[in-house]
């Protein structure tokens, strides 16, 4: 390689994209009222889309909170938790909260501000990596909670990403797969908190409508041999966007 041509080369690491000037800020979900380090608005560069509390969070808080009751006692995983709002409400009702994210700067800077708060959540919370598809940290958490999970959450997370890989909702459902059949069938559901959107995959140079996006999440839950249910009562619009809860179970 020519000198000059070298000398062009400019090399962007992960750090020129984060924004870290997170500002404490607080939720309310029913009677709960959280304290979060998040951005307010957020880069879609390089996948930092986890530094804020997305609408499929409200959304999934606000039914989790209205039925408090069913969190009572049961061991969690929380797929894709960005800044962990959801995973820290489920800490005030379950017995063990596992957040996970590929991306857990801010996850465990959450993690670290609730393990020192006053207001000690019931559960400890755990925070782990989890690239969805990525065996390796699959296989480490199986080790890590061989007796499974009772339920397993996800907010607002099939959206965008198809912006940075070809798309990720494959290895999505993949993940609740394999985590779904540690219990096996009957035994864990994935609840997940929709927001229904129009995506952009510039790789293949073209765009999906709403309508399209949903019934292209739901053919792929069903690809990996999952049944999809709309819970009831809980179709509404969040922000300007509608959104709806899904329960997701082994067939
Ligand atoms: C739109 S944000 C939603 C965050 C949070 N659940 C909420 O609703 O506020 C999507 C989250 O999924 C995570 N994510 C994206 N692709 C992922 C992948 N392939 N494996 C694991 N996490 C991923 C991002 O880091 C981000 O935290």
């Amino acid at each position: 390689m020519e000198r000059e041509e070298e000398d062009e080369i400019v090399c962007l690491d992960e750090s020129f994209f984060i924004n870290d000037n997170y500002q404490l800020t607080t939720f309310t979900f029913g009677s709960q009222v959280l304290h979060l380090f998040c951005l307010h608005s957020a880069s879609t560069d390089y996948d930092l889309t986890g530094q804020l509390v997305w609408p499929g969070a409200i959304l999934l808080n606000d039914y989790l909170s209205k039925n408090d009751e069913m969190l009572k006692g049961l061991s969690v995983i929380e797929l894709g938790s960005g800044v962990g709002v959801t995973g820290v409400l489920c800490g005030r009702f379950c017995d063990k909260v596992v957040l996970t994210d590929h991306n857990d700067e801010i996850l465990n800077k959450n993690i670290d501000l609730h393990a020192s708060s006053e207001a000690s959540p019931c559960a400890d919370l755990v925070a782990e990596k989890l690239e969805w598809g990525n065996a390796d940290h699959i296989n480490a958490i199986v080790q890590r909670h061989p007796q499974g999970f009772d339920l397993i959450l996800g907010a607002d997370i099939y959206i965008l990403l198809a912006t940075f890989q070809q798309s990720s909702i494959p290895l999505l459902f993949r993940t609740a797969e394999q985590l779904l059949q540690i219990r096996g069938k009957g035994k864990c559901r994935f609840i997940l908190g929709y927001v229904s959107r129009a995506t952009v995959f510039p790789t293949l140079m073209v765009s999906v409508s709403p309508c399209s996006m949903d019934a292209m999440v739901l053919s792929e839950a069903h690809r990996h041999g999952l049944s999809t249910k709309e819970v009831a009562g809980t179709r509404s619009v969040v922000g300007n966007l509608e959104g709806v809860i899904y329960e997701i179970a082994l067939q």
